[in-house]
């Protein structure tokens, strides 16, 4: 097995360049210092905590943390819990079953061997303690719990059945001591289920608190990191400051005003147009940051406001510590007529996406068998296109909110190669808990999927799945193509497909065949593999073999039934430097960002758009430098040494700190006609009505309103256009408007109400 620690050469575990002090941490994250970093055993994290962000040549591994594996019996029952909510044996999963971080801790080797370099863990924070009843139409009732961390009660405190904060911060020091990087679930969506609508809407709860604050306004916490005290600080049911969209459920409301505004299963949906939210918001956020954490899955992202989400990511990466991974839940299933937000929400807001089409296909390639392999690869070069950093995005089979995979597909054969196609396609790979020992739950459903592995699988290193994701998670990150590569599809057919993957001169093909008692030819196709002899890499263990390339092209060969056979090149890259990603893709001039690819050790310069930037460290697979003042909005990125220029990669350079402006006109559209704002700032399009915002909102027609993100403290012209389904503009006539925008990146301001100048 390979050795995490000294062998990352993304840089990301050995360098540990800059060592800030504990307390700037603490500052930046507004939280009070009364408990001193120096008490304890684990203390707040510095700089040097984080092992970096997720980069493509990671493999994710998702927990649960309720449901992996419980390593504290403490922590399963408290004197003033309601015990009868705690399960523990796997038979009632609506109910704890008291999985924790010590849990975790004791099953790094578990994870360590499987090549697991990042896990994804459920949010960290207290949740709503109070049962949720749901009242069934025969008259019973189903009684559930929180486990889940979806309700979300008070960011400041832990989840007290995961642990405290010296339990997460030992779980932090053991996953980064072996090369795993955390990432935390993070919901800033909703708080908790104000109204039960199994009974009449009766209410229920949804408050949400915070610790308690000393003098100077900062949260209070103890020796050990724990907040002290509790006080309520927003009220669904009596909503004083507007913390809350309060317009109850969305029901069939599929209107982009319905999946923002209107809460999601009655979870009390936060209003992220009120200063207050964003700045608590953003305040959690940062604090969890400044525990040395690595990255934030985003929760419910199709149902945030984008100028808050843009603006929360660039809040939280522009915060002491440098960029971290961001990741989002936009959930879609094409066809849907969200497809096109979905595919540009990195674009606006920074924030990745988990790779929905990426899902769709492969379950229902690999595992309904209702879409064929060409489709595979029709869906890989269609989003080539659409995504504009394909590796950053997060593909998986399955998560904790569908089906579990091995019950849609129980026969091995599809079921590794769907597993073999993940790890090796573009994207950064997501395992869930569990698919490297095939749990299935033997029924559909999200809920029968979280089953609590401890009672369910005996976490056997020997499995064929498992053994699989280690041998690719490390050929991830030894062959770049993998990583970075582009894919070209050398051959595709209802049952078969070969892939390529490159990266200059690192190379892999995967050739698949679903079936899993049929063989199929394959005629000799041109590869960039050079000429010469190939072994399967992962020796036969899924009825590989070995190949000849002669003159540029793979011998035909036949595929048997479930056979999965993996071929590479991987000689040095040179020095010339090569990029293959940027983390992140957004910010501001200041902000610190990272490039990864080949060739980036030595004498490199960084340019965006020609810009120099400041070089702060650099690696032979990643420089650390700073985004220059200078150009703004998409510019490209290239690293040049020794008279070489890379290729280049793309990075949206805000004007400045963003902040919410949120824009109000009355307009009269015909059907098919939606309202947009755009301006003379690069937020704004630069006056290209078709690079302005997205459409507006309407729920109170012909009053129009967008959220807008743009630069703080700046004053700017715009004009509101109407844009038809075919593209053409209509413009306001008149001359242009102008606004400026609030001082400070977390207050929002509402423009008057502006009449369309026909
Ligand atoms: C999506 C999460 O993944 C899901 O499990 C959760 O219930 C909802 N968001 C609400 O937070
Ligand atoms: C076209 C608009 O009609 C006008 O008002 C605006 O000043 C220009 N675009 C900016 O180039
Ligand atoms: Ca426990």
């Amino acid at each position: 097995m390979r050795d995490n620690i000294t062998d990352r050469s993304d840089g990301s575990t050995t360098r540990r360049d800059v060592l800030k002090a504990i307390g700037a941490t603490a500052a930046a994250a507004g939280v009070s210092q009364t408990a001193s970093a120096e008490v304890g055993h684990h203390t707040l994290a510095a700089e040097d905590e984080r092992l970096g962000p997720v980069t493509p040549r990671d493999t994710v591994y998702q927990i649960l943390t309720d449901r992996f594996s419980d390593g504290d019996p403490d922590n399963n029952d408290f004197s003033d819990f309601d015990s009868s909510l705690y399960d523990g044996s796997g038979s009632d999963l609506k109910l704890y079953q008291g999985g924790d971080w010590q849990g975790i801790v004791d099953r790094i080797p578990y994870l360590k061997d499987m090549g697991v370099t990042a896990v994804w863990l459920s949010a960290p924070y207290d949740n709503r303690e109070s049962k949720i009843v749901d009242y069934q139409d025969d008259g019973t009732v189903d009684v559930w719990t929180s486990y889940h961390g979806y309700h979300a009660r008070n960011y400041f405190r832990t989840h007290r059945f995961f642990g405290g904060m010296q339990d997460f911060y030992a779980m932090r020091d053991a996953l980064h001591d072996n090369g795993i990087k955390l990432v935390i679930d993070f919901v800033s969506n909703h708080t908790s289920r104000w109204k039960n609508p199994t009974k009449n809407n009766e209410p229920e709860e949804g408050q949400l608190y915070e610790p308690d604050t000393d003098s100077d306004g900062n949260y209070v916490f103890d020796e050990n990191g724990d907040a002290v005290g509790e006080n309520l600080l927003a009220d669904p049911h009596n909503d004083v400051d507007g913390w809350f969209h309060g317009i109850g459920d969305r029901g069939g409301d599929t209107s982009k005003f319905g999946y923002r505004h209107k809460d999601l299963g009655w979870l009390a949906d936060f209003s992220h147009e009120n200063g207050a939210v964003v700045d608590h918001l953003e305040r959690a956020t940062k604090f969890w940051k400044s525990k040395g954490i690595d990255g934030i899955r985003h929760d419910a992202t199709l149902h945030l406001n984008p100028a808050f989400a843009k603006n929360l990511k660039t809040a939280i990466d522009s915060a002491q510590g440098g960029p971290i991974t961001h990741f989002g839940e936009f959930f879609i299933s094409r066809p849907d007529p969200k497809y096109e937000e979905y595919r540009t929400f990195p674009d606006r807001t920074g924030i990745n996406n988990l790779d929905f089409e990426f899902n769709r296909a492969a379950t229902n390639v690999f595992g309904h068998f209702s879409e064929t392999m060409t489709a595979f690869g029709e869906m890989l070069l269609k989003t080539h296109g659409d995504y504009t950093h394909e590796h950053q995005t997060i593909t998986a089979v399955d998560n904790h909110d569908m089906t579990r995979f091995r019950y849609i597909q129980p026969d091995d054969k599809p079921y590794h190669a769907a597993i073999a196609a993940l790890m090796t396609c573009r994207g950064t790979p997501k395992i869930y808990y569990g698919t490297e020992q095939y749990m299935n739950p033997g029924s559909s459903g999200p809920n029968a999927g979280r089953l609590f592995m401890q009672t369910d699988a005996a976490f056997d290193t020997s499995t064929t799945a498992y053994q699989l994701i280690s041998d690719l998670a490390q050929l991830r990150d030894d062959n770049l193509a993998l990583a970075y590569g582009l894919t070209n599809i050398l051959h595709s057919t209802d049952d078969v497909i070969v892939y390529e993957r490159q990266f200059y001169d690192h190379v892999v093909v995967t050739a698949i065949h679903r079936q899993p008692d049929q063989s199929e030819s394959v005629p000799s196709v041109g590869t960039n593999l050079p000429d010469g002899t190939y072994d399967d890499y992962l020796s036969g263990d899924l009825y590989g073999q070995g190949i000849s390339v002669d003159g540029g092209a793979l011998d035909s060969f036949t595929l048997g039934g479930g056979e999965v056979s993996v071929w590479e090149s991987r000689p040095d890259l040179g020095s010339a430097p090569k990029v293959g990603t940027i983390v992140s893709t957004m910010g501001q001039p200041g902000d610190t960002v990272y490039i990864y690819g080949a060739g980036l050790d030595g004498d490199v310069s960084v340019t965006f758009d020609g810009t120099p930037a400041n070089v702060v460290s650099n690696s032979t697979t990643r420089v650390t430098a700073t985004v220059p003042d200078g150009p703004t909005g998409l510019v490209d990125v290239a690293v040049e040494k020794n008279g070489q220029t890379s290729n280049a990669t793309t990075y949206d350079v805000l004007s400045d700190e963003p902040v919410q402006v949120i824009f109000h006109v009355e307009a009269e559209t015909v059907p098919g006609e939606t309202i947009h704002v755009v301006g003379d700032l690069p937020e704004l399009g630069n006056w290209d009505p078709l690079a302005g915002s997205e459409s507006f909102m309407n729920p109170d027609y012909p009053e129009w309103f967008l959220p807008v993100s743009v630069p703080k403290n700046t004053s700017f012209e715009f004009k509101f256009v109407k844009i038809d389904e075919d593209d053409n503009v209509t413009w306001e006539s008149g001359s242009n408007r102008s606004y400026t925008s609030p001082t400070d990146s977390t207050e929002t301001d509402d423009t008057p109400l502006y009449y369309w100048q026909s």
